[in-house]
């Protein structure tokens, strides 16, 4: 059974809604919680799934969110609320499992590391990032400044906060003026930067993939006034949010997620169970190879702004979409059916140099660009499928070949369709190729230089029986069993995770979460950072504070290129490439000036890595 395509139409997101101005502030201000709800994402079916919208409009939740509309240099306040509970004011548990073998926003352990195999049932910790933002750590939505929703039946020894909560609390109330009430946060957002889109998700410590697999994300899109009709973008009804997710679904509708490892192992879907294997490993100790855990995710359906595989019926004119891609892991390269070419004209950051036209646009997870496509000259009635010929695998770079395990034609391979209709009016946009964009001004060069690393750990590793494929071999009871390390066909069980970490004399030294915080940038001070990713795969880099500018990049050859056309600008997440593992890393050098003192993390986008440690802090400090 598979689920039919292209008989729902895109679900456009309005923006959303306000509330009443608090009397000390003048900018727009929100009231939004984070609720549980059902919603019809495969057609047919209802799903049950998280999501945020305003307090002051029941309507407005919705997964993804509604989009919140700024103005540059206009501060926008929210009202953060975790409302994950029951009608009746108990908490909810979540809706996927949760590993508490990783280190996660633990309420019960309070942010040490757990052990305990099995999902975690209590209340959920939640803490909004908008991603991109420049804005102070009170409000950046830190990994351990997650909260607990307010409800009646939280146990007595729960932490209802994380770590970071209570001086964050202390910072902003001071600043802003407005209580933090139980089950709150209340962040100001300044947006003092350039116009982008920008977008807000869940990052609790170690559950951000779930949080966000639940559904709660949205866009944030800053405008400055150049970018509407007047300036000649396709606007209003033609101006197009799309959020582009990978997601399975069981026979009802419900989400799948993987409560065991045996998704990663290539047992897809399985519902057959690996029991925490404690013992044997290679150097004798403990496994700490995550029963639930996965090293990344992929889902077999394709999702946008909320719907399996929509249509969006399209005039015969110029349409602007901002895309973004929240998958987990899943890179996308997007291009249309009948092999259309489109125009990049921004990025993370904003609008590139100059506009770009492109036959097809990678997109790593977390991305976003800012596109015209051109509907004008196809004729009504025409179909068009926007594809994805990405893989359906971690991306190790370069051009799409039969090296990869290709994204599937009749699945993951195509994204949505666009049908073309004849148009209601004419189309004052102006011609792509001939926009002025807003001019760049370059961040100047710096002689300082910080040299990191993305590295691969292979952990406590476990043996257990595989096929002559290398795949996993299952006992009759349908489990995964480790055996002793010397077994004929015994095969290696992990790795587990990645991590990033520092350079030391030219060798990689991974860092993890818990470590003392190594990078300590001082704020006005460029600084040029190095990664060396030692990994056999590409991971997409995001720094928090501040958007950066990508230098060039350095293959295992040492071939030296410069930023990809829709790099250049500014962004804040970049692709790391693999070089050829642990010989020669593949470089990516980026600009940075981190301008506000703080703390605040770099991480890589792809979830199930930043949730396994490929996540360290940033401290910023004042000069
Ligand atoms: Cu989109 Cu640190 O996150
Ligand atoms: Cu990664």
């Amino acid at each position: 059974t598979t689920i039919p395509k292209y008989i729902k139409p895109l679900k456009i997101l309005p923006a959303m809604p306000k509330s009443t101005n608090p009397n000390n502030f003048s900018g727009d201000y929100y009231e939004i919680a984070v609720r549980q709800f059902q919603q019809e994402v495969v057609p047919g079916l209802n799903t049950t799934v998280w999501g945020y919208g305003s307090i002051n409009d029941d309507t407005s939740f919705s997964y993804p969110a509604y989009t919140i509309e700024a103005s540059q240099n206009k501060p926008v306040r929210v009202k953060w609320i975790n409302d994950l509970k029951k009608p009746n004011g108990k908490y909810l548990r979540h809706l996927l499992p949760i590993d508490q073998t990783l280190h996660w926003a633990n309420p019960i352990m309070a942010d040490m590391h757990g052990d305990d195999p099995k999902p975690y049932t209590g209340p959920v910790p939640m803490v909004p990032h908008l991603h991109g933002a420049h804005v102070t750590q009170d409000s950046d939505g830190y990994p351990e400044a997650w909260f607990l929703p307010n409800a009646t039946n939280i146990p007595a020894g729960y932490a209802k906060f994380g770590t970071k909560y209570e001086q964050f609390k202390g910072e902003a109330e001071t600043a802003y003026g407005q209580t933090w009430e139980p089950g709150t946060a209340v962040y100001q957002y300044p947006n003092d930067q350039r116009a982008a889109a920008l977008w807000y998700h869940d990052h609790s410590l170690g559950m951000t993939r779930t949080n966000v697999y639940a559904g709660p994300t949205g866009f944030y899109l800053i405008r400055d006034g150049n970018d509407d009709l007047t300036s000649g973008l396709p606007s209003g009804a033609y101006e197009i949010p799309l959020i582009i997710q990978d997601k399975s679904f069981n026979k009802d509708g419900s989400l799948f997620y993987p409560d065991n490892r045996a998704f990663f192992e290539g047992l897809k879907q399985s519902k057959l169970k690996i029991p925490f294997i404690p013992e044997p490993t290679i150097d004798g100790e403990q496994s700490d190879v995550s029963p639930i855990f996965n090293p990344e995710f992929f889902g077999n359906t394709m999702v946008v702004n909320g719907k399996t595989w929509p249509y969006l019926e399209v005039e015969k004119r110029r349409y602007r979409f901002r895309i973004l891609n929240a998958s987990d892991s899943r890179f996308l390269i997007l291009k249309m059916s009948n092999n259309h070419k489109f125009w990049v004209i921004g990025n993370d950051g904003g609008f590139l140099a100059a506009p770009v036209k492109l036959d097809k646009l990678l997109i790593a997870p977390a991305e976003r660009f800012d596109i015209i496509i051109n509907f004008t000259k196809i004729p009504a009635g025409t179909k068009i499928t926007l594809q994805n010929i990405g893989p359906d695998e971690p991306f190790g770079g370069g051009e799409p070949d039969l090296d990869f395990d290709l994204a599937d034609p009749d699945t993951t391979g195509q994204v949505m369709q666009f049908r073309v209709v004849t148009s209601n009016g004419s189309d004052n946009s102006i011609r792509p190729r001939n926009l002025l964009l807003p001019a760049i001004t370059p961040i100047p060069g710096t002689p300082v230089i910080r040299h990191l690393s993305i590295n691969e750990l292979v952990s406590k590793t476990v043996f257990v029986p595989v096929d002559s494929e290398g795949d996993p071999v299952l006992n009759n009871a349908g489990n995964l069993v480790a055996v002793p390390a010397n077994t004929p066909g015994a095969g290696m069980f992990g790795p587990v995770k990645a991590e990033l970490g520092a350079m030391e004399n030219g060798v990689p030294i991974p860092q993890s979460w818990m470590g003392l915080i190594s990078n300590t940038p001082t704020v006005g001070q460029t600084e040029e950072w190095v990664l060396y990713n030692y990994t056999e795969d590409a991971h997409p880099i995001h720094l928090h504070q501040i958007q950066f500018e990508v230098i060039e990049r350095i293959d295992q050859m040492g071939k030296v290129t410069g930023p990809e056309s829709w790099e250049t600008g500014f962004k804040d997440t970049v692709i790391a490439y693999p070089g050829n593992g642990d010989i020669n890393p593949g470089i990516t050098r980026l600009r940075v000036k981190f301008d506000l003192p703080g703390l605040f993390v770099w991480h890589c986008h792809i979830l199930s890595h930043e949730d396994n440690e490929m996540m360290l802090p940033i401290k910023t400090v004042a000069p």
